[in-house]
């Protein structure tokens, strides 16, 4: 495994790749790796003959306000899963590689379009134009074949794959089924920012997903009484604080009027403390 962490080195080892025919699985991460970036890592093993991670944790996602510097990082642990699952490629830039502007700035940006002020938006209103851009970023300096992304960050792989489709990027974007802890919470380097009681607590997203699924299975097709019992699923757990519950086509991220008729995607945002986590379940009729 090569660790690198120059734009131009990359630029030139994965040349070499290009030229002696090699397929460029590519997985984007911020770091602090868990189980579930390891199995977009694999997945990109198993597709691609040459996979390359990215380790970054990008300023231009976070507001101000956010936690950006208490984001957890921990490059070395990082590196040895990855040598441990076989990995080609880290590329782990400083922040004034990707912006040589300093402080994270940049002037041009990718505008990810409509896709990115709904929902997730709302609450976080640059987000989306931060991940775009750093994302169309890395798309160019690795050039790769294949993308792969979590399906847990749903609207963020909604944003991506729109944009390559809009902006004709030759990259395909791949989505992977969420990875869970054995209790059912979603894999996420933020749950270490957790306390323990929270940690424990936090069990009650998956469990609201679960729910909608069965009532889904029941005959269930309001959106408003589904939205309802997830509501009160979630409030049974005082120590969340509920930001967002929307229930949207699957496809499109487009509100329903009132029933399901398609599949729809249930996305969740809970805080605890000052730790925000997001789930989300397709539900399948
Ligand atoms: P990060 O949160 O590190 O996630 C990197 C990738 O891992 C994303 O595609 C995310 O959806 C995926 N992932 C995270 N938890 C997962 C889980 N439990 N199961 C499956 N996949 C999971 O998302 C980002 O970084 C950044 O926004 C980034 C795309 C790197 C741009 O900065």
């Amino acid at each position: 495994m090569q660790l690198i962490s120059r734009i131009a080195d990359l630029r030139a080892a994965l040349r070499a790749e290009r030229i002696s025919g090699r397929s460029i699985g590519f997985v984007p991460t911020m770091g602090y790796l868990h189980i579930g970036h390891l199995t977009l890592v694999k997945k990109s093993q198993q597709q691609c003959d040459v996979s390359v991670v990215s380790i970054f944790v990008n300023p231009t996602q976070f507001a101000p306000n956010e936690d950006l510097a208490q984001y957890p990082r921990d490059l070395p642990r990082d590196l040895q899963l990855l040598e441990q699952q076989g990995c080609d490629y880290v590329f782990a830039p400083d922040v004034d590689e990707m912006y040589p502007d300093g402080n994270g700035k940049t002037s041009a940006y990718v505008d990810a379009g409509e896709l990115s002020s709904i929902l997730m938006g709302r609450l976080r209103p640059h987000h989306f134009r931060g991940v775009a851009t750093v994302v169309s970023k890395l798309f160019n300096i690795v050039q790769p074949d294949k993308a792969y992304f979590g399906e847990k960050d749903y609207q963020q792989l909604a944003v991506i794959k729109r944009m390559v489709a809009d902006l004709n990027q030759p990259v395909e974007v791949i989505g992977v089924p969420t990875v869970r802890e054995a209790d059912g919470l979603a894999c996420s380097s933020r749950n270490t920012l957790l306390s323990a009681q929270d940690r424990a607590a936090a069990v009650i997203l998956s469990q609201a997903l679960q729910l909608a699924q069965v009532l889904v299975n029941q005959g269930e097709r309001s959106v408003f009484a589904l939205r309802e019992a997830v509501i009160n699923k979630l409030q049974q757990e005082p120590r969340g604080q509920i930001e967002a519950v929307d229930i949207r086509d699957a496809e499109t991220l487009a509100e329903i009027a009132e029933q399901l008729t398609a599949p729809a995607v249930l996305l969740l945002t809970v805080r605890f403390g000052n730790t925000r986590l997001i789930d989300q379940h397709v539900l399948r009729l």
